[in-house]
């Protein structure tokens, strides 16, 4: 029993040791914070690109400075799909359709950097999962 109650105690302290060591300070702040604006615009290049599709079309052209994709609804009912979905999901409806392009996977590096030149452009507005 006593010796349980100490491989308690150190473990507790090894896990508080794990705690401690995964602080950050400013320059990790900085550096991720400089990553996600570098994906960011990644996507914002992206968006203004013909690049996604096959037919010379932008997502810009139908949605200019990212306007009417509305990321906080997500995820929601869409009707082009059919069921409750992921912006991702839509973000492919979108490649496939007016761009005529190849669908990405969710975890493709240009899906990650649209996701996130879209949710930079809703940065401070409330999440609003299934509105319309
Ligand atoms: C020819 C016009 C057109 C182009 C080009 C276009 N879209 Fe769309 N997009 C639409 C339409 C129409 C809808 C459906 C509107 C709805 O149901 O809210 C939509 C919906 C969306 C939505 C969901 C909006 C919401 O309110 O939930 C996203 C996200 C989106 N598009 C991303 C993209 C991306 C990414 C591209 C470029 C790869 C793109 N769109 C290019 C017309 C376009």
């Amino acid at each position: 029993m006593k010796l349980i109650k100490s491989l308690t105690v150190s473990l507790t302290l090894i896990l508080a040791g794990f705690v401690h060591a995964d602080e950050f300070d400013k320059d990790d702040l900085d550096r991720w914070t400089q990553q996600f604006n570098d994906v960011a615009a990644e996507g914002r290049r992206l968006w203004t690109s013909p690049e996604l599709g096959s037919n010379g079309v932008t997502c810009a052209q139908c949605h200019p400075n990212s306007a009417n994709t509305h990321m906080e609804t997500y995820p929601k009912f869409q009707k082009q799909i059919g069921r409750v979905s992921m912006m991702w999901e839509m973000i492919n409806w979108c490649i496939r359709n007016p761009l005529e392009g190849m669908p990405l996977d969710a975890d493709d590096p240009e899906m990650i950097a649209i996701h996130a030149y879209l949710a930079k452009e809703r940065s401070g507005v409330a999440i609003a999962p299934g509105k319309h």
